[in-house]
């Protein structure tokens, strides 16, 4: 009998393939707990090996997972480990990322349920836990972005149609040309994200009415102007810098009396609702509007992973239309595009889902108060070392200074050139300071000890220059 020819699957196209990469992927993450938190002069240097000219025809696929291994992963920052400070980036958590894997290779568009009606499914069950592990009005809807500063945007959107419209304004259709006036309050800590959504949906950043903020950069109650119904009102829950909460419950209640939208910038504090040690700093939270959160920050899902969560269905989506004949919408069922301003868009529920499902409403709770906890331990333990800390530590951030301000920028400089943990800078009352935010699942207490030796050897040599 004639032996069957042998057929090319498509695991034998993208198997070899995938195997040197998860070869690579094993080894950077092994790597990554001890490698120093800065690439290193010799390593950026060889960056510069990509700046070629676009090839003339193909490269050997191998060669290039190669060069991406060789050169990029000692490029990268590590935040995977558990001695990155920076920023509030979060860290991957495990499932998460092996879902997104397999996401990956699935290649679906969320756009629309005929499309992926696993995308569909998952975003149905993400925008059901989070609004019951957050405690939200039980209509609330979710739209899958790609981080806050979109969902802030669409937040803006959505309430700007609104305000517009009870004014009798389509700007939908209209414009904003010759529309009314619509006011916007900001605190004076408003995050820059907010300014950026403001200037591009033409609200405009100069006409905002700015509420003072207190020491820890919490809006003032008694500071906000009168509001009415023509008002959006932009809150926050966690300070950048000092990790404060605005007071919500006040500012909700006198927005709700005026008719005002409120809009809550949570883009890492919002998380604080899923711990009973925390929530209390969300007080009243639940009567905003609408809310912006990453699932890439405190909750340690990979990147990129925004959620706008609004309370009026409707006007999200009516915000959020678009048509087509040839765009096929499934009765009953969830076309993820009406939710965001994009069409085509990976599934990224995907990996918030497997976060979900494995961490649960305990396992998030442990990994919020854990974080703080951290937090709370990496200030004591500099207190004790005669560093000054500028911020109350309510949540994850840590705002750390020395003695004089010079030493502060010399003690940064040397904790990024070190390598042994990674932190950003910030101005803070007008005087530099160092941020640390604990901000990834992989941080132990051992990592917090790392941290604070780091902090004095790098203040020592501070000293000595
Ligand atoms: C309070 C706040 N708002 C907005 C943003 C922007 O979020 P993203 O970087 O996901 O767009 C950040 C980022 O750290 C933030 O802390």
């Amino acid at each position: 009998m004639a032996k069957a020819a042998s057929k090319t699957t498509q695991l034998d196209v993208f198997g070899a393939l995938l195997d040197q990469a998860r070869e690579y992927a094993g080894a950077y993450i092994n790597a990554a707990h001890d490698q120093p938190l800065n690439p290193g002069a010799a390593a950026l240097a060889r960056l510069a090996e990509f700046d070629i000219p676009l090839p003339s025809g193909p490269t050997d696929a191998s060669a290039m997972l190669a060069q991406l291994h060789d050169i990029g992963s000692p490029t990268t920052l590590p935040s995977t480990g558990g001695r990155y400070f920076g920023f509030v980036n979060g860290g991957a958590h495990p499932p998460a990322l092996a879902a997104k894997w397999l996401s990956d290779i699935w290649d679906q568009n969320a756009a629309f349920y005929v499309m992926s009606p696993i995308a569909s499914k998952l975003e149905d069950v993400c925008e059901r836990w989070i609004v019951e592990l957050l405690g939200l009005p039980k209509q609330t809807v979710a739209g899958f972005v790609g981080g806050t500063s979109t969902a802030i945007s669409v937040g803006f959107v959505t309430a700007r149609n609104e305000l517009l419209a009870r004014q009798g304004w389509d700007v939908a259709a209209r414009g904003l040309f010759g529309a009314p006036q619509i006011r916007v309050v900001v605190g004076e800590q408003t995050h820059s994200a907010v300014y950026k959504a403001l200037s591009y949906i033409g609200l405009g950043t100069d006409r905002v009415e700015i509420v003072p903020a207190d020491d820890q950069g919490r809006m003032i109650t008694e500071k906000l102007p009168e509001l009415d119904a023509h008002t959006l009102v932009v809150t926050q829950a966690g300070n950048v810098n000092s990790g404060a909460f605005d007071p919500l419950d006040a500012i909700c209640d006198k927005a709700q009396k005026a008719g005002a939208w409120v809009h809550v910038d949570g883009a890492f504090g919002l998380w604080a609702g899923a711990s009973k040690n925390k929530r209390p700093l969300l007080k009243g939270f639940e009567k905003a509007d609408s809310w912006a959160v990453d699932a890439h920050k405190t909750l340690n899902a990979p990147y990129d992973c925004g959620i706008i969560l609004c309370r009026h269905p409707e006007k999200l989506a009516s915000a959020m239309q678009a048509s087509g004949s040839y765009l096929q919408t499934t009765e009953g069922e969830r076309d993820g595009m009406y939710y965001v301003p994009e069409m085509s868009r990976r599934a990224r529920a995907t990996e918030l889902w497997a976060l979900l499902k494995t961490m649960g409403r305990s396992g998030v709770e442990e990994l919020v108060d854990q974080l703080c906890a951290r937090a709370e331990s990496l200030a004591e333990g500099l207190k004790s070392q005669g560093f000054q800390i500028k911020n109350d530590v309510v949540f994850n951030q840590v705002l750390v200074a020395c003695e004089t301000p010079e030493q502060t920028r010399a003690t940064l400089e040397n904790i990024q050139q070190d390598g042994e943990i990674w932190c950003g800078g910030a101005t803070w009352h007008d005087q530099p300071v160092i941020r640390a935010s604990i901000c990834s699942w992989a941080t132990t207490q051992a990592d917090i000890e790392r941290a604070i030796v780091a902090f004095c050897a790098a203040r020592e040599r501070a000293n000595l220059i």
